[in-house]
């Protein structure tokens, strides 16, 4: 057996709101450890700019469950939303309870803004347009659990229906170490693809090695692209907010036409990825209008990307900003049950981007990613709280791997490239199979195991993308 100081109740891979909030659930007498491949603030969540979707009222709750059914485009499992939903009000009510300071008005009430393909204003959020930020330093702030930065995790130790461990990589040694319970929130895929909007940690190596021990993926193939982008020269992205649409800004094209209203009757506010692939299909460029706003209503009200604008030299709210869709959000990922429990396993959970819960079923509305990952994360610690099952950790070799090999940039780039080309907003099943095969022929290169894995999970993307020969959602298959 381990040296005891190796042994931990849980252990948390990944620092973003789910990992965070999920870790502040773990009472003081557990010994927990949260790791994060980057700095903690380098997580998809801490860049959430739109908000947290929650139903208003017992009235609400309904609408948005039947919201969220749509917007996935039927796909979803009810069951599952039903429990985000219904969970997310005592949640979210939790955390006010806490003292997080959601935005209100003037008289103290709560802000609520609407996004795509939500029938009612319902999302709750914080500065504005920093609402991952100020949720992500909340949860910081009242950390109790040692966390473990600059740290890659390069195996998870499973058998059986059992998770022991994870292997590490950190100050360039590796080591092996040990867990009751391991939950992974490592979020999703953003780095496998040239246009993004993810932070830069998030690469979908953790999908990678559930795919290599076996855990049950699904909905690989969903994988959701934001349509207003704002692209720089050097691919430098920065999103803008979906919010803005719903406060009320247009999309129009190069000749001042809202081109939208030809392709969805919801216009600027109909789902993502229809949005999106009007975008892609009206063949001129589009921009973001946000010339009916007063200048110092929007600085207040979306205050960071008033500053990365003007940054960027946009005079606000003159100027018409060119957007295009970018990679946002992975929709599938490890499958869980309704308890964040990995299916198939006694103490292994998967919450926020990584998991594959149901809930969004071929689409994800906007909003409910940050409500997802803190309902989830909840029950998971809950369900782990009550499992009195006698647990031994198992000790397993330590395995040498050389993370990165000279030359991975290369191959990385062109990855990035093929699947922003051919696994993007339309797929063809031809072109599919094509990137699939340049993909394995890519595995068996002298690369390191960081891309290796990588390149395991856009291989499961793209497999999956071949077999699903439906189009429904954010899977759009133009051959068939
Ligand atoms: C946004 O603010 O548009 C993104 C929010 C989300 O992805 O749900």
């Amino acid at each position: 057996m381990k040296k005891n100081r190796d042994i931990y109740d849980y252990i948390i891979v990944g620092a973003g709101i789910a990992g965070l909030y999920a870790s502040l659930q773990i009472p003081e007498d557990k010994r927990a450890l949260i790791i994060a491949k980057d700095k903690p603030w380098e997580s998809n969540s801490f860049y959430a700019q739109g908000g947290i979707s929650v139903a208003r009222d017992n009235n609400d709750v309904e609408l948005h469950i039947q919201d969220t059914l749509v917007a996935g485009a039927y796909s979803g499992d009810r069951e599952a939303i039903s429990v985000m939903v219904s969970h997310g009000v005592e949640v979210v009510n939790r955390l006010i309870d806490m003292g997080l300071q959601f935005d209100r008005d003037r008289d103290g009430e709560l802000l609520y803004t609407k996004e795509g393909a939500h029938s009612t204003a319902r999302i709750l959020h914080l500065g504005g347009d920093a609402t991952g930020r100020y949720m992500h330093s909340f949860f910081l702030n009242r950390n109790r659990h040692e966390i473990l930065d600059d740290t890659s995790v390069v195996d998870i130790l499973v058998d059986g229906e059992s998770a022991h461990g994870v292997s590490i990589y950190k100050d360039g040694e590796m080591r092996n170490l040990y867990c009751r319970n391991l939950i992974l929130a490592s979020g999703g895929i953003g780095d496998i693809y040239k246009l993004n909007t993810n932070a830069r940690s998030i690469s979908g190596e953790i999908h990678g090695i559930a795919i290599e021990k076996g855990l049950p993926l699904q909905d690989m193939e969903m994988l959701q692209f934001h349509p207003t982008v704002v692209v720089m020269k050097d691919n430098e992205t920065s999103l803008l907010s979906e919010a803005i649409r719903g406060e009320g800004a247009t999309i129009v094209d190069e000749d001042g036409e809202r081109f939208l209203f030809q392709y969805d009757e919801r216009g600027e506010l109909a789902s993502r990825d229809i949005v999106s692939r009007a975008i892609l299909n009206h063949k001129k460029r589009a921009y973001l209008s946000i010339s009916h706003f007063e200048k110092e209503w929007f600085q207040k009200r979306f205050p960071t990307i008033s500053k990365f604008l003007e940054g960027r030299g946009f005079k606000l709210t003159e100027d018409l900003i060119p957007i295009s869709p970018a990679f946002h959000y992975s929709v599938g990922g490890i499958e869980t049950d309704n308890n964040g429990l990995v299916k198939g396993y006694k103490n292994l959970y998967a919450i926020g981007e990584v998991a594959s819960t149901g809930v969004h079923g071929a689409n994800r509305l906007a909003s409910n990613s940050l409500l997802e990952a803190i309902v989830f994360g909840d029950l998971a610690i809950k369900h782990s709280l009550s499992n009195e099952e006698p647990f031994e950790v198992r000790e397993y070799p330590l395995i040498e791997r050389e993370l990165y090999k000279d030359g991975d940039d290369e191959v990385k780039k062109e990855l990035q490239n093929l699947m922003w080309i051919y696994a993007s907003i339309e797929r063809r099943g031809e072109t599919l199979q094509k990137a699939l095969q340049r993909v394995r022929e890519m595995m068996v290169m002298d690369i390191g195991r960081s891309l290796k894995l990588q390149l395991l999970t856009a291989s499961e993307i793209l497999s999956s993308a071949i077999k699903n020969r439906e189009s429904k959602g954010v899977h759009f298959r133009v051959d068939v």
